[in-house]
């Protein structure tokens, strides 16, 4: 049996954001056990009910509804936008959601990391995802719970720089390794 998939979703379409920075880490942690795809959401047109019929449905969509379908679990990177997520991931979400009955995150197993410059640790958007994710049936992982506060501080251009930081990721990617293995059995 090959591997199981972990699709990654960042919230940031930031050059250098800090969010894609830790994305890479934790890809790097869970690359071993696990296929990474990294979700493109950044090309995915706005949504748009109009836009749901089969004959003006955009490809795009098509494609990434199809390619969340195809992963075993999924893996929420995000900062903070005004104590909520940035309208890029509500977007995917809203869109792999449709139509109703084949809402494509329904059963998967997810967890959040959420990024924050200042001392909350994104917290307003991990537990706005959260509140989300319940909505789509994604089975999202309680604990452990990974704020990063103060980010600049602890990852730089070459990436997670921070010991104390390094040992939180790495102790919350075995603890989702658990996570998927018992829920995408
Ligand atoms: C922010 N930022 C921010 N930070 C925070 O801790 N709480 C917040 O509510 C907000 N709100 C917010 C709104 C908007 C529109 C922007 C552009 C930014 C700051 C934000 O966390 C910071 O820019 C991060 O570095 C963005 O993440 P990436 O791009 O580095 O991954």
């Amino acid at each position: 049996m090959g591997k199981k998939v972990i699709g990654i979703l960042v919230g940031s379409l930031r050059r250098d954001s800090f969010s894609k920075r830790v994305g890479a880490h934790l890809s790097g942690l869970l690359e071993e056990r696990y296929q990474i795809k990294f979700f493109d959401i950044a090309s995915l047109a706005m949504f748009n009910e109009d836009l749901e019929p089969e004959s003006n449905l955009p490809q795009e969509w098509r494609y990434f509804r199809q390619e969340v379908k195809n992963v075993d679990a999924v893996l929420f990177i995000t900062p903070e936008y005004n104590r909520s997520i940035p309208p890029v991931l509500k977007n995917a979400l809203d869109i792999a959601s449709r139509p109703y009955t084949e809402n494509a995150w329904s059963g998967k197993p997810g967890a959040i990391v959420s990024i924050s410059p200042g001392p909350s640790g994104g917290f307003g958007a991990n537990h706005h995802l959260r509140q989300t994710a319940v909505c789509l049936g994604i089975c999202m992982m309680s604990q452990p719970e990974a704020y990063i506060s103060d980010v600049s501080s602890v990852v730089d251009e070459g990436g997670v720089s921070d010991e104390k930081t390094q040992d939180l990721l790495k102790n919350f990617a075995d603890a989702f390794a658990d996570w998927v293995d018992k829920l995408a059995g």
